[in-house]
């Protein structure tokens, strides 16, 4: 079966999903954006009403605030792969439960095995928290790498949370120049030019 083949199989799969109650509320299953295979996985923490009724993730202002990001660091879509711990929308945007996480990650690791990416921006208390399993605070872990499997894996904040309290762009921005940094020194993009001053 081609990748693509495999990609629309398992698209599929996602829409007709029914294994927790967030399939009751939900207008469309929130699947990705970005290329089907890439070196960076971006995930977030679930779609809000945007998404939910687009069918893509962060399409909303938080999702202007990660373009913006993407494209100051020039990365193209075919580099990312932007998804959420989970794909439907929790009523009135609340965080997702252990329980929804957990139906979910069954379909996350199926993204994982056929996107194969090698870094992972983890953006939230929530996408580092279900991601991870670990119960340390965002504001501890933020901008340091976890190395597992031959991955690197980068928490940092939500752009939710840095369009509430700006103070913490700078850090955002910090973490994004890690991030791509570190797909440089593996080879998976060349280096930005000198006159890239990516809005540091
Ligand atoms: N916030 C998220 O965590 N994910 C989205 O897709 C949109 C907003």
């Amino acid at each position: 079966m081609t990748i693509q083949a495999q990609w629309d199989k398992f698209v599929e799969k996602c829409l007709s999903c029914q294994a927790c109650e967030l399939a009751e509320s939900r207008r469309n299953v929130v699947v990705w954006r970005g290329g089907i295979k890439a070196p960076l996985m971006i995930l977030g923490e679930g779609p809000d009403a945007d998404e939910d009724r687009l069918g893509i993730p962060f399409v909303g202002r938080s999702g202007k605030l990660l373009d913006l990001l993407l494209s100051s660091f020039r990365l193209s879509k075919d580099d990312y792969h932007i998804c959420n711990i989970v794909k439907c929308r929790p009523p009135g945007n609340r965080v997702p439960t252990r329980e929804e996480a957990a139906q979910c990650r069954a379909l996350l690791s199926e993204q994982l095995r056929l996107v194969r990416p090698t870094v992972y921006l983890l953006m939230g208390g929530t996408a580092y928290k279900y991601f991870t399993g670990s119960d340390e605070g965002i504001t501890r872990v933020r901008g340091q790498w976890i190395e597992t499997n031959n991955c690197y894996v980068m928490p940092t904040f939500h752009p939710a949370y840095v369009l509430r309290d700006p103070r913490n762009k700078p850090l955002l921005w910090q973490d994004f120049a890690a991030v791509r940094k570190k797909l440089e020194e593996l080879s998976f993009l060349p280096p930005l030019r000198a006159d890239d001053d990516c809005g540091i």
